[in-house]
């Protein structure tokens, strides 16, 4: 495919950009994509100053004597330790204390059923497709009035929805883009992960881990609907689920009971 039909109307700027964020924390993940992005660039540059402002000044043209030095004098030394304490303070340590207070101000929040309003959601992985589950009526997982859907998974907004994934077969990773968030998951264990998203539309949900020959082709799609579309939804799909889901069938079994 050419590349110019890939753009369609978008520029190579539109390109280059990110996936729209549709949730509340992806913030915080672009934030320190640009913060990290624009040090290195920093960097960069100060390096490219250095390499060739010296190739410069100390051209043959300027200095018919060789001066010829190891550059292990203590003021070399000095300044080539400042130069490497300078990136690992700004880049690496700050990223790492950004990240740290992201993670348990926000991502490791995790909102609790019993006393705020929260979504849940059963997330089952296998080569290659993506299957999720809802509770049903009687609020329990793994009981025959689930609502299950494979590929299509459909949140309300405005909502927080609580994740808890694991896997069929192989390691593949829960990846959506316009959230920000990706999560591995791990055959027998559970993993987990939670979001509030606000724009309601169709986004993509990729697999992010190498895991088989048709890893590209795993990919599910997330609705994210106004409430009374979504409670709508859910309503008539807990009712097809009542009348045709059978309680004998162990290949629908493949919940687990919930514990937060
Ligand atoms: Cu599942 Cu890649």
């Amino acid at each position: 495919m050419g590349l110019l039909q890939l753009g369609v109307s978008q520029s190579w700027w539109q390109l280059s950009m990110p996936p729209k964020d549709i949730s509340t924390n992806g913030h915080l993940i672009d934030h320190l994509w640009n913060y990290t992005t624009m040090l290195c660039i920093f960097y960069f540059i100060l390096v490219c100053i250095g390499l060739f402002g010296f190739s410069f000044l100390y051209s043959r043209k300027r200095n018919k004597t060789p001066y010829y030095t190891y550059g292990n004098k203590k003021k070399h030394l000095l300044v080539t330790a400042i130069i490497g304490a300078a990136v690992f303070l700004t880049i690496d340590l700050n990223i790492t204390r950004i990240s740290n207070n992201d993670l348990l101000n926000q991502f490791w929040k995790w909102p609790d059923p019993k006393t705020e309003k929260v979504m849940r959601v059963e997330v089952m992985a296998q080569q290659w497709m993506w299957s999720f589950r809802y509770a049903g009526p009687d609020q329990e997982f793994n009981t025959a009035d689930d609502v299950v859907t494979n590929n299509d998974l459909r949140v309300p907004v405005n909502t927080k929805v609580l994740f808890h994934l694991t896997s069929k077969d192989v390691i593949h990773s829960f990846f959506v883009p316009n959230v920000r968030l990706k999560v591995d998951t791990i055959p027998g264990r559970v993993t987990r992960v939670w979001w509030e998203v606000n724009t309601p539309g169709k986004y993509d949900i990729a697999c992010a881990e190498m895991c088989g020959t048709h890893h590209y082709l795993m990919k599910a799609q997330l609705t994210v609907l106004t409430e009374e579309d979504f409670n709508r939804w859910l309503a008539t799909s807990e009712q097809l689920a009542l009348n045709t889901n059978d309680p004998d069938d162990k290949n629908l079994a493949w919940g687990w009971k919930w514990e937060n």
